[in-house]
């Protein structure tokens, strides 16, 4: 395997951590810890923002190197070897699951957050906090799935 493709599969995999990490890393640590705490609403509103940022760069490198994976593996890009092969399946349900990712973390970053920061900061409309809430913890589930689908597929694909 070229140093290219060794390169393309640790920055997927650091970027799978980052990603995963702070979906984590928000619910167990930063929640629990500003219980309570009168700046409560603004530190989860400024800490999300700045991970909303990160969140998309890691989730561009993502797709990237996950292509970059492919091709330097000297995989054809051809759609008898998606169909045929189960490495190729598998890159198939990575990519959709990816695209139900970027939905679902559109929705959440561009539409629902804001909106559920502003009513929490208001006692309005708990729902949108549930929403909130929910749609993180599908994508938190659906990353995960694509992390152990990655690791089958490094290793061959053949489950
Ligand atoms: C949330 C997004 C993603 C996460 C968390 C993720 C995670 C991972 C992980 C943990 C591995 C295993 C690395 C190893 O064991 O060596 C992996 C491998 C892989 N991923 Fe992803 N991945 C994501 C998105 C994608 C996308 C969008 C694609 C392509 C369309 C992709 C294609 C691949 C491929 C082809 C491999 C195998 C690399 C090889 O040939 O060894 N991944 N991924």
């Amino acid at each position: 395997m070229s140093i290219g493709y060794y390169i393309s599969v640790f920055v997927h995999i650091v970027c799978g951590a980052f990603w995963i990490g702070g979906m984590l890393f928000l619910p167990l640590i930063i929640l629990p810890g500003i219980k309570g705490h009168p700046d409560r609403i603004n530190i989860l509103y400024k800490t999300g923002i700045k991970f909303r940022f990160y969140g998309w760069v890691a989730l561009s490198i993502l797709l990237i190197t996950g292509l970059l994976n492919i091709y330097l593996r000297g995989l054809p890009f051809t759609w008898i070897f998606f169909e045929k092969t189960n490495y190729g399946n598998l890159v198939i349900y990575k990519f959709f699951i990816f695209i139900s990712i970027i939905i679902i973390s559109a929705i959440h970053d561009f539409f629902i957050g804001d909106k559920a920061i502003e009513a929490m900061q208001k006692n309005l409309n708990p729902k949108l906090k549930y929403i909130a809430r929910w749609s993180g913890r599908i994508n938190l589930l659906l990353a995960l799935i694509m992390a152990f689908l990655g690791v089958i597929i490094s290793r061959g694909g053949n489950l």
